[in-house]
């Protein structure tokens, strides 16, 4: 067994981002982990934020943190009270980590995703090292097993874990309309549901394919014309894509009807809350995207407080995904790849060494999702 791997590390005090080439190789020590081989991980905006010293803690008393929350691995051992995981299994591990506190709801049973103390850390963000290296050791709890057909899109599973746990919300929502409890289902009359994604990074796109299979007319808004490779993309999987030089937000409803769901991927809040102004009767607002400090913007709060009442609207935020958003994640992923196994692919637009993760971290942000391999398919 090695005793040092190669990771990629940020060094907030010394502000540098770098490979590290004496990372400790992790060792299994209780029985219930498993020792991971690191495949693909996906470089995504938080990572470049950390890289350039916005946020991101590296664990008590460390001088860097290892990056990297976006991972796929392949299992190398097992711990001997590990079940239904094996050596050559692909894995992907969850990323956030409960807070401790003996009175917190959310973390005593595991669902740090909720933690009302602030205190959980995350793999790669805040406490604790990454997956942007060549081994990793975690408990079998914190795993998800993928199939093997997945080997080339699976670094896709968290990513879309955020809008799976959107979507287990969207589902406890639409239970308070009476016509869409299953009493009620078979008597009411049909309507598909419309939803806008707003954004065509790989959030937003994983979340359209997630809104397509569950039955929504979906549309993409997003800064690309039409014609565009993304609008294309789009297209192809079914879904319309609207963008934002011929179709101004405010022009939402007539290009969309009743906006039923508005899945927020943009991160930009001047978007969001214009768009917040087109939700339709009885829509869902949902963000997910996290902007950075710019200082404060102008909107109608008049007409948007006006219509969440008189339209029995709905918003909500929500981050990071528990276990459930991650299995209901790796079923998706199943799905997609049968649907539409090159769209899927498609949206990995480059794999790269770890040695490139300064171009990538700190360069301009091109492609869709780019991937750092440790072992490429
Ligand atoms: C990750 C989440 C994490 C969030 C906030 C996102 O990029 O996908 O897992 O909770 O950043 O740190
Ligand atoms: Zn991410």
């Amino acid at each position: 067994m090695q005793d040092a791997v190669k990771a990629v590390a940020v060094f907030p005090e010394q502000r540098e981002v770098r490979v590290v080439t004496d990372h400790p190789a992790p060792k299994l020590e209780r029985d219930t982990e498993v020792h991971l081989k690191m495949l693909d991980i996906g470089v995504c905006g938080t990572d470049r934020e950390i890289a350039h010293f916005d946020y991101g803690t590296p664990p008590p008393g460390a001088p860097y943190l290892v990056l990297g929350h976006e991972s796929l691995g392949e299992v190398l051992a097992v711990g001997a009270a590990v079940t239904g995981i094996k050596p050559g299994d692909l894995v992907v591990t969850m990323v956030r980590r409960p807070c401790g506190h003996p009175d917190c709801p959310a973390c005593s049973i595991n669902r740090p995703d909720f933690c009302l103390t602030g205190d959980f850390t995350e793999r790669g963000i805040s406490g604790r090292h990454g997956f942007m290296t060549e081994q990793v050791v975690d408990d079998q709890s914190y795993m998800i097993v993928l199939a093997p057909e997945l080997r080339e899109v699976g670094v896709l599973l968290e990513p879309l874990t955020i809008a799976e746990k959107a979507m287990i919300e969207v589902g406890d929502v639409e239970d308070r309309l009476p016509w869409l409890q299953p009493a009620l289902r078979d008597r009411a009359v049909d309507r598909a549901k419309r939803a806008v994604v707003l954004g065509a990074g790989p959030v937003g796109l994983l979340g359209a394919m997630a809104l397509l299979v569950r039955g929504y007319q979906t549309w993409v808004y997003s800064l690309e014309p039409a014609g565009s490779p993304k609008a294309k993309w789009v297209e192809s999987v079914g879904a319309k894509y609207l963008g934002s030089a011929d179709t101004p937000i405010a022009a939402l409803p007539q290009a969309v009807g009743n906006v039923d769901l508005v899945y927020e991927a943009t991160g930009n809040a001047t978007i969001a809350f214009q768009a917040i102004q087109s939700l339709g009767v009885n829509g869902t607002f949902i963000f997910t995207g996290v902007p950075g400090k710019k200082g404060p913007i102008e909107l109608d709060a008049e007409l948007i407080m006006r219509n969440l009442v008189l339209k029995n609207q709905l918003v909500y935020g929500t981050v990071n995904a528990g276990r459930d958003a991650f299995e209901k994640a790796a079923a998706d992923l199943h799905e997609f790849h049968r649907r539409w196994p090159a769209a899927l692919a498609a949206l990995i637009t480059g794999r790269y060494p770890p040695e490139s993760c300064q171009s990538l971290l700190l360069g301009p942000s091109e492609g869709i999702k780019r991937v750092i391999s440790f072992s490429p398919p």
